[in-house]
This record gives structure tokens, sequence and C-alpha cells, in this order.
């Protein structure tokens, strides 16, 4: 599947960069000559109509300006390049000498001849102030150089992506191809230190799985120090491209005044850089990436790439803007270019962008993820139409072709995945009124494997169009059937939580379509001791993975699987996969945040999202029926005598430190929680990292875009 995907990833990127390859323009020092005397001349005088030409023998004043042109421009090249311009004219140096010698002898000085009429066609060949031939030819260098920084810098800024993600790759493939390097080798106080500094944490001391608010309504994540590096390397080059190397040429042919010049500079310079971002800002947001597969990273991590992409994409979209308004005022232009069509469209693509990039802040996407997506397509729609509208006389579409490919080609995957899977129906129960288990039955050919995801399809009228991702588990107990364990929210799953609770034994039978599996193998079976983090309904993703790691490598390993769930009840939904790690090598351990809620009356579930609100709202419910829950509790710790039941919150900075600390060989952990949890273990390993002589990772499973 992965290979013919890749095929065809690898012949859209080949059309797209042919059907580009023309229009792909450096200028050359050899052709500003020529532009700078055709520039000049036609402003000071008039030698023919049109059809005719500066190479005609038989336009001698004609040939006889543009040769003293040419000679008077400091590039020993201006001859011979303007000869093999005049090939068809047969053009040949002895003529151009003639000409040249001739004229001298007739040359017009304009400005001595108040009568000289610019527009009327002259007899004689006129005369040149050095001065203005010189600032002609500096005015097209300029202009055209700055063209190609932008080609230069925008390949730069295209590219800079490429080579981390392909380093990242060969990385990610050491782990899996020589896990015993990284375990011996990259080890000890200098590699410690480096991981600790720069790989492993946060940004700051500790918050980035769970958001962080400021000013009340700003929410937003922090992205590791690693990614922030990175991501600030690339802004940092994006706004020095878009401040150095400019020039002011004078007198300058083209635009009169500094800021005009300045501001059409400026604006060449944003807008030409702006469309090199094109490419990668959808490429990177889409879920078939194959950067994705090639370099191990995680979609919430390129979700990251994605947004500063986006950032700076609008940041350089007002900055052209500005420019051309500069420009256009200065020229007296400003307001017949507004007529054009196809300025128009420049601004519908320009307050698109804009609208994106503020309407996907986290508060957004937290309350209203359907809405956000639905506009985030309409708007995204509007910035690619606008700007290719805007681009296509100039020839820039190219950018465009390479943009609206790669989205083609993503949502022709995700379409050929959701019919490699078809319809099916599943069977959806709501397990102890908090978590939705559905259980399909899937193709033979679909295999999913340890920690990936599939967004599900739930084909009923009011919300098949959503697909929603989560965490898959290979069922333990039917063969070619998988299983979700879904968390009561706001959304959809409120709607299933609704319409299950209606339902007899709250089961029922629905379609649902699926499309994955998504996401990256991780090489946690090559560590000798492994332990696993799961909160609540993260627990999925790691029980598929350690129970993976029990099945193929078993004895040669310790694994401990911790989970925390709020109360008793919650085993109920994960029981049946709870009694398969009887007998196996794992040692799992469970957390019981609030042991008294929820025994007798039914657990109180809802659309919240924040956990530390609804842990507040349950603490006050005590169970007063003590002996019932305790004969419930009774029984359920002895089904299940082979896990450590611990009640109260645990704090997994100390344990993830103690088991770094007791560990006999290279250690792993991988963490899938509450947005704290992930964090504290983080933390975690960073302080401890130097407790053991042995290689320590982490694994983060945890993912939110
Ligand atoms: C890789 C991955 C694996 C996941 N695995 C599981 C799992 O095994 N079990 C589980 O209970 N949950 C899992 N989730 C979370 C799950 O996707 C959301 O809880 C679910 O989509 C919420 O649906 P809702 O309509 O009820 O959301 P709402 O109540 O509307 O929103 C709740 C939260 O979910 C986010 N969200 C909503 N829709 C989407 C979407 N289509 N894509 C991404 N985020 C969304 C919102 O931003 C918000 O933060 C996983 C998420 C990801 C990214
Ligand atoms: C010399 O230049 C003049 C003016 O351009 C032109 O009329 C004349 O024909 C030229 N003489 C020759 C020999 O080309
Ligand atoms: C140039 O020369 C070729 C052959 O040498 C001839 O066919 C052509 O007509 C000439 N062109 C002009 C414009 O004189
Ligand atoms: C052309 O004429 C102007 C005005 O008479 C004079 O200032 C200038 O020096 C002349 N240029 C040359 C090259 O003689
Ligand atoms: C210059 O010539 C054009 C026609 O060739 C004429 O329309 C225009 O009025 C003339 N300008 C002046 C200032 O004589
Ligand atoms: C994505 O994966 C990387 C490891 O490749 C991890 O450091 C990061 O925390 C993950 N992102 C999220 C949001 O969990």
């Amino acid at each position: 599947m992965v290979s013919f995907k890749s095929a065809l990833f690898v012949i859209a990127c080949l059309t797209s960069i042919s059907s580009a390859s023309d229009d792909f323009e450096i200028f050359h020092e050899s052709t500003f000559p020529n532009l700078a005397c055709t520039a000049l001349i036609g402003k000071m005088a008039t030698f023919f109509t049109k059809g005719g030409s500066y190479c005609d023998v038989k336009l001698q004043q004609a040939l006889g300006t543009y040769t003293h042109c040419l000679e008077t421009i400091p590039d020993p090249n201006a001859r011979k390049n303007f000869l093999i311009s005049c090939a068809a004219y047969n053009l040949t140096e002895e003529q151009y000498l003639d000409s040249y010698n001739n004229a001298t002898k007739y040359l017009l000085n304009t400005t001595a001849d108040p009568t000289f009429n610019a527009t009327k066609i002259s007899y004689l060949p006129v005369l040149l102030p050095k001065k203005r031939v010189i600032g002609a030819w500096k005015s097209e260098r300029g202009r055209y150089y700055n063209y190609n920084y932008a080609f230069y810098y925008g390949v730069t800024l295209f590219s800079y992506w490429y080579l981390i993600l392909f380093m990242a790759g060969i990385c990610n493939l050491a782990y899996f191809v020589c896990p015993n390097f990284i375990k011996q080798k990259l080890t000890g106080p200098a590699a410690n230190k480096f991981r600790q500094l720069f790989t492993l944490p946060a940004l700051g001391s500790k918050s980035h799985a769970h958001h962080t608010v400021a000013f009340k309504f700003f929410v937003y994540f922090v992205p590791t120090r690693l990614e922030s590096v990175l991501v600030g390397i690339w802004i940092i080059l994006a706004i020095v491209f878009n401040c150095i190397s400019f020039t002011h040429d004078s007198p300058n042919i083209i635009w009169p005044q500094k800021p005009t010049e300045m501001g059409r500079k400026i604006a060449d310079r944003s807008g030409q850089i702006c469309l090199w971002l094109l490419p990668n800002l959808i490429l990177f947001s889409g879920r078939n990436n194959v950067m994705q597969w090639i370099s191990g990273w995680n979609y919430s991590r390129f979700i990251l790439i994605h947004k500063w992409n986006a950032r700076m994409a609008t940041l350089m979209g007002i900055l052209h803007a500005i420019g051309m308004t500069y420009n256009g005022k200065g020229l007296g232009k400003y307001e017949m270019r507004n007529k054009q069509p196809y300025v128009r469209w420049g601004y519908v693509s320009l307050i698109a962008m804009c609208l994106l990039s503020f309407h996907s802040m986290l508060v957004f996407r937290k309350s209203r993820y359907e809405l956000f997506i639905l506009i985030h397509i309409i708007l995204a729609i509007f910035f690619i139409a606008g700007g290719w509208i805007h681009t296509s006389n100039d020839g820039f579409q190219q950018w465009y072709y390479a943009a609206t490919a790669i989205w083609g080609f993503d949502r022709l995957v995700r379409l050929i995945r959701l019919f490699s899977f078809g319809v099916r129906t599943a069977e959806v129960q709501l397990i102890a009124n908090e978590t939705l288990r559905v259980k399909v039955p899937r193709p033979a050919h679909w295999k999913p494997f340890p920690g990936c995801h599939a967004f599900i399809h739930f084909l009923r009228p009011t919300c098949f169009w959503q697909s929603h991702p989560f965490t898959i588990v290979d069922s333990v107990v039917e063969d070619n059937t998988i299983n979700f364990y879904i968390k009561v929210k706001g959304g959809i799953t409120h709607g299933l939580y609704q319409y299950l609770s209606k339902q007899p034994n709250n089961k029922a039978l629905i379609k649902v379509s699926i499309e994955g599996p998504y996401g990256q193998k991780i090489s946690i079976n090559k560590y000798e001791n492994t332990v696993f983090i799961a909160g609540g309904n993260g627990i999925p993703g790691l029980y598929y993975e350690a129970t993976d790691i029990a099945k193929t490598i078993g004895d040669k390993t310790r694994i401990k699987l911790y989970w925390v769930i709020r109360h008793y009840r919650s085993i109920e939904w994960f029981y049946p996969e709870l009694l398969r790690l009887k007998n196996t090598n794992i040692e799992p351990i469970i957390y019981i945040t609030q042991p008294h809620v929820g025994l007798v009356e039914p657990i109180f579930s809802h659309g919240n999202e924040s956990e530390e609100e609804e842990e507040e709202e349950q603490q006050e419910k005590k169970s007063d029926t003590v002996e019932e829950s305790t004969d419930y509790i009774g029984k359920l710790k002895n089904k299940l005598n082979f896990i450590e039941f611990r009640e109260g919150k645990p704090d997994f900075y100390t344990i993830v430190g103690e088991e770094i600390k007791e560990t006999n060989g290279p250690i792993a952990f991988a963490s899938c929680a509450h947005g704290s949890m992930v964090d504290d273990t983080r933390k975690g390993v960073v302080d401890h990292i130097n407790n053991t002589k042995y290689r320590v990772e982490l694994f983060e499973q945890q993912q939110t875009w």
C-alpha cells in the first residue's frame, strides 16, 4: 500500500515539476544591456513604428543609437550578446562597428534641441547621456537580480524542510536498523547533556502536550525545544530573506522615485518567496504526506510547521500588498490597478489568508472542530484560487499546479483508503456510561499496527461527513476485528452517546467507513525495559504496543503498563483486554484517582472537555452505600488479581525518576494520557536521564492538533 502511494506521489511530483521547469527563470547578466538600451532609447526617441528593429542595418539611426548605448555599458559581453540576439537579421560585427563610427558624426543632443519630439520618428541617431545609460542598466539589473534573489531564497525556504526531514528520516531509520548503536554509543554525559538541553525537553520548563493559556482567550500548545529551534531558524531565515540584498539604483529608469522603487522591490521579493511556501503549506497539512513516512515525524509536528509556514506566508502577503500600494500610489497607477480583476483576486487571496491565520487559533479548533475544518477548506480554496488568478498573467502558476496536485493526491489516497475498507457494520456500545466501544470487522488485507490510528465516518444522517481520529486495537478476542474506545466528549461523540443511551443494552449496529491506518511505527520494541504510561482513553494504543512486544519478544523484556483512570467502573470497557494480560510478562498497574465515584450511580458523563473540571464536579458525589461498593471492588480485584491497583493520583515525575534509577538496561517510556501527565513524564525523563548509565528513550504517543 505504502509503496503504491509513494509511486503515485512521485508521479504527481514529477508532472508538476516538469510542467513548472520551463517557467522557472533565472535572469542572467547577458540580458541586462539589451533590456536597458531598449527601455532607455524607447523613452528618449522613436525610430520606427511597430515591426521595426534595432538590428536592422537599413535603419542606421536606430542601430547607431543602440550601438552607442551598448558601448557605454561596462559589460564586455554586451556587443556579443546583442549580435546573438540579432541572428535573424544577419547582423555582423563589422556592420555594427561601421554603424557605431558613422553615428558618432550625427549624434543629436536632444536636450539642446527644443523642437525635438520624442514620440515623432527621428531620422538622426540621438545622444544618450552616460549617466542615464548606466542608470538604466543598473535599474534593470536591480530589478531582475531581485527576482533571482527571491528565487534562491524561496528555494532555500522550501528545501530547508526537506533537508531536515531527510536527516530526521536517517535518524529514525537508525533506531530500527542499528538500535544497539543508539543504545550503547549514544549515552553518557555528553550525549545526555545534548539531549537534556536540546532534543528532549519542552521549550520552556514543562508545558508541551498540555495547552497553555494566556490572557484567558489565547490558548496554544508550546512546541518542544527541538521543534522550536528548527522552526525558529526557518522563521529567522524567512524574515532575513525579506530584508536583505536590496539595492537602490538611481537614476532609475523603471521607477523614478525611491519609494516606488523600494515598494516594488519589497513587493516582488515577498510575493515570489510566498509562492515557494505554497507546496509545503498544502503537503504538510495532508494526511497522506510522504515526508511523514520518510521522517517518522507525527502529524502534529507537521501541523506545527504548516502553521508557521502559513503565518509567514500571510506576513509576506501583507508585505507584498503594502509594497505594491506604495508603488502604485507613487506611479499614479493605484486606482487603475485596483480596477483590474487580477488585483482584486489578489485582495481576495490576501483576506482569505488573514482570516485563515486568525480563525485557526486553538480556541476555535477546540470548541467547534467541524466548523473550523469547513471554514478552513472554504477559505483555503479562496486563498489558492485568488492567488492563482492573481499571478497567472506573470506565469507564476506552477506553484499553484503543485499545490493543487498535492491536495488532489491527498484526497485521492483518502478515497482509495475509504474504498479499500468499504462500508461495514460496527457494533457500538456505550460502556460504563463514559466510553463507546466500536467493534468493526476489517478486511483481511487491511492490517493495523501497534500505535496506529484511523479516521471513522459514522454513516448516520447527522454526521456521516465527519471523520474523527481514534486509536486502533486489533481485537484480542476475535480475528479480523478492530476495536476503538471512544471517550464521550461534546461533538459527534456526544450525539452517539445520546443515541446509544436510548438503545437496549446501550448497544446499536451502525454502518461505518474507516480511513486508515495512519501513524508511524515506533522502535520501542528494541528496548529491554519499557514503561507505558496511559491515562483514560489513551490506553488502546499503548496496550496494543505493550502486548505486541510481549507477544513477539516475550521474556527478554520487562514491560510495565501504568493506566490511570478515574473510577473502578472505567475498567469495564477495557475488561476483556485486561484479562488477556494474565500470564504475560506485562506488569499492569492501575491507578484509580477517585475510587468512590460512580460505583452505585452511573458515572455522570457529558461533553466536558476539561478533565480538571470534571474531576472537581465528581469529587462531591461520594458513594453512600459503602458495602455494595466494596463488594463490587472486591470482586473486580479478585478477577484481576494479576493487576496491581493503587488508589490516588500518581506523580509520574517521581515514578519515571524511580524507574530510571532502578533499571538494569536501556529503558524506553511511552506516554499517552492527559496533557499534564504526559508533560510530567517528559520532564521526569529529562531531569533523571543521568541517574543511569543506560540509554533512556521517550516516545510521546500523544497527538493533538
Ligand atoms: C491521533 C489521535 C488518536 C486519538 N485516539 C483516541 C482514542 O483512542 N480514544 C478517544 O477517546 N479519543 C481519541 N482521540 C481524540 C478524539 O479524536 C477526539 O476526542 C474526538 O474527535 C472528539 O470528537 P467530538 O466531535 O466529540 O469532539 P468535540 O467535543 O467537538 O471536541 C473535543 C476535542 O477534540 C478535538 N477534535 C474534534 N474533532 C476532531 C478531529 N476530527 N480531529 C482532531 N481533533 C478533533 C477538538 O479540537 C477538541 O479539542 C484521538 C485523537 C488523535 C489526534
Ligand atoms: C550614417 O548615418 C546617417 C544618419 O543615421 C545615415 O543617414 C547614413 O546613411 C549613414 N551612412 C552609412 C554609410 O551607413
Ligand atoms: C540571412 O541569411 C540567410 C542565409 O544566409 C538568408 O536566407 C536570410 O534571408 C537572411 N536574412 C535577412 C533578414 O537578410
Ligand atoms: C547637450 O546639451 C545640453 C544643453 O545645451 C548641454 O548641457 C550638454 O552638455 C550637452 N551634452 C553633450 C554631451 O554635449
Ligand atoms: C509629438 O509628435 C506627436 C505625433 O508624432 C504629436 O501627437 C505630439 O503632439 C507632438 N508633441 C509635441 C510636444 O509637439
Ligand atoms: C510528535 O512526535 C515527537 C517525536 O517524534 C514528540 O516529541 C512530540 O511530542 C509529538 N507531538 C505531540 C504533540 O505529541
